[in-house]
């Protein structure tokens, strides 16, 4: 894992967004795998920027997102559908035919998880994979477990995860479950670009590159990949040495 420190999320955004419009330039049909939360939003802010200047088309990018809530409309103002439309796809030109998401209303979820582990490997695997990390060191939504899982799964939302996500809801109680991709599907990234920017993450950080391979702190996992770069602002980056 490569750690590198930002004075903040400014900073980590333009970065973040550069290494981005680097591997779509050197690959116009680049597999992006992305994500959601608060984390990312600066750096697709930068992204949009870049396509209206000229320096990068999404026209033939393909994407795949990292989880979906159940339950919820695809269209809900909180689907991370909406999300990303809102946040990236709709100011950039992208083509909603290239952009792929788990549909947490699947029925069966086992044959979603396989429609989407094949859709990931007919278009040669994700080249770059962006992840935030949760307070409780999740990626994706691969919370805390006795073991860390492969393809993408049906996951009970920790209490963790509740407290952190329900102010997006208002006083409409969040989904308990979500579809996301597996920690598998995530190290089968070819390059992995994990941000994360706060005292929040601090413990989880600290956690992750100092406290060994564990499920129970899944972004540790990383220790494993090996093309993975973490990007910190200085508090995310305080409880480090
Ligand atoms: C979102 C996701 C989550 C978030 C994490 C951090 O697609 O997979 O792992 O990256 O919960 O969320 P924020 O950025 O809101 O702190």
């Amino acid at each position: 894992m490569e750690v590198k420190i930002y004075d903040n999320a400014e900073e980590i955004a333009v970065a973040a967004a550069k290494l981005f419009v680097d591997i779509i330039n050197e690959k116009n049909d680049a597999v992006l795998g992305l994500a959601t939360g608060a984390t990312p939003v600066p750096t697709y802010g930068k992204l949009i920027e870049a396509y209206k200047n000229g320096e990068v088309s999404f026209e033939k990018v393909r994407t795949f997102n990292l989880d979906e809530y159940c339950d919820l409309p695809k269209d809900d103002k909180n689907s991370y559908y909406t999300f990303m439309h809102e946040q990236l796809f709709n100011a950039v030109d992208v083509k909603e035919e290239n952009v792929n998401f788990l549909d947490g209303n699947a029925e069966d979820w086992e044959a979603e998880s396989k429609r989407y582990a094949e859709a990931m490997a007919s278009v040669g695997g994700i080249d770059i994979q962006l992840l935030g990390i949760g307070t409780n060191g999740h990626i994706g939504f691969n919370e805390p477990a006795d073991a860390f899982t492969d393809e993408s799964f049906k996951v009970t939302l920790t209490q963790s995860t509740i407290n952190s996500n329900q102010k997006y809801f208002g006083d409409v109680p969040m989904p308990r479950y979500a579809l996301t991709m597996g920690i598998g599907s995530i190290m089968r990234a070819k390059k992995i670009l994990l941000i994360a920017t706060g005292e929040s993450k601090a413990k989880a950080i600290a956690g992750m590159i100092k406290g060994g391979v564990t499920p129970q702190l899944p972004a540790s996992v990383l220790n494993e990949h090996q093309d993975a770069i973490i990007m910190l602002d200085k508090a995310a980056a305080s409880l480090l040495d």
